[in-house]
């Protein structure tokens, strides 16, 4: 039996992850490069989809692979690169734009949510065809696995579509990947709006546990997350999004199901729930923010990482393309 091959990357699009990125992504891809052979990319080429500054835009891409191995992902074990050093995905990107419908790309529904701030006139091609680059990621590494958020969903069907249908036209050449959406459980949820998603664009900035915080701003963000009015500490997202949101976070840094949880909580206050959470977020986070901030001290040997993982990049993506070239008729 083969080792599966996995893709998964996520957007430089701020100077640190936050616990959202941390659970529903790097916890899984860091336990998943044991199970498979796994390529993590920091998706700079679509961070510039929108309009950015280039300044940011380097300081990011390096903080986001720096928190990368931070969490866990082991630079030697897996591929870790970053996006714009492997040209074959906008060289494959193009190719893929040739053989997907407009109307196909004009029916995904990220862009209607990413384009509102701009609105649709104004927003890049780019950012239209972002879905078209995400299919070449994903197929230039023959992956069968993608891991991503329920979000993500659609992106993953359409790389799905594209690779069948290039199949179809220019004979067997793509490998078609399966979607593993990520669990419900790890969902989180942001801490002053308790109804929506933690979002490195999310509104409210005291709502949002980055993984670089430090420990006082972590304790103060935790300490005023909204709950409810009723005492008990109990699991009911329906309910009581807030107490879940917390236990959930509870859950994952302290290795406790949620139902342990709960009974760990029961006849406890908020104030004690508050405080836990805080105990065991900056308990998890500390060695990460210390890792994070050795790497980033030392920029020589961060740049010897990203090229060893540029260059394993550029091996596999190079040969896909070519299969590719060569079935075009290039
Ligand atoms: P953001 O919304 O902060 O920009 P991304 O869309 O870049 O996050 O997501 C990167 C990865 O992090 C995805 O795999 C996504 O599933 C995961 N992720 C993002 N936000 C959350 C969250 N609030 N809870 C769980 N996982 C999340
Ligand atoms: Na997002």
């Amino acid at each position: 039996m083969t080792t599966p091959r996995l893709f998964s990357g996520m957007q430089p699009s701020a100077d640190s992850l936050h616990f959202g990125n941390w659970a529903g992504a790097l916890l899984q891809w860091k336990d998943m490069q044991d199970t498979h052979d796994a390529t993590y990319c920091v998706v700079d080429l679509h961070a510039i989809t929108v309009p950015q500054d280039p300044k940011a835009l380097t300081h990011q891409t390096r903080r986001t692979a720096a928190q990368y191995i931070a969490a866990g992902i082991d630079p030697e074990k897996s591929t870790l690169f970053v996006q714009s050093h492997v040209p074959a995905h906008t060289q494959l990107a193009w190719v893929l734009n040739t053989i997907t419908a407009f109307g196909e790309a004009g029916r995904m529904t990220q862009f209607k949510d990413k384009s509102q701030k701009e609105g649709t006139d104004h927003a890049s091609v780019g950012l239209f065809t972002y879905p078209i680059l995400q299919a070449a990621d994903i197929l230039l590494y023959d992956a069968d696995v993608v891991p991503v958020g329920e979000d993500q969903r659609q992106h993953i069907e359409l790389t799905r579509d594209l690779a069948g249908r290039f199949n179809q036209r220019f004979g067997d050449t793509l490998v078609q990947p399966e979607a593993k959406i990520l669990k419900e459980t790890a969902k989180i949820y942001d801490l002053q709006h308790p109804g929506s998603k933690m979002s490195k664009s999310g509104e409210s900035p005291q709502g949002i546990v980055w993984l670089l915080d430090d420990e006082k701003t972590l304790t103060k963000k935790i300490k005023s997350a909204v709950t409810d009015s009723e005492p008990e500490v109990r699991f009911d997202p329906e309910a009581k999004p807030g107490v879940s949101n917390l236990l959930t976070m509870f859950s994952i840094t302290s290795g406790m199901t949620i139902a342990q949880a709960e009974a760990h909580f029961a006849g406890s206050g908020y104030g004690d729930l508050k405080t836990q959470v805080a105990e065991a977020v900056v308990a998890a986070f500390a060695p990460i923010k210390a890792r994070t901030e050795e790497l980033l001290s030392d920029p020589a040997e961060l740049d010897r990482l990203l090229a060893l993982g540029a260059s394993r990049a550029n091996e596999v993506a190079t040969a896909t393309l070519q299969r590719v070239y060569d079935a075009v008729g290039f």
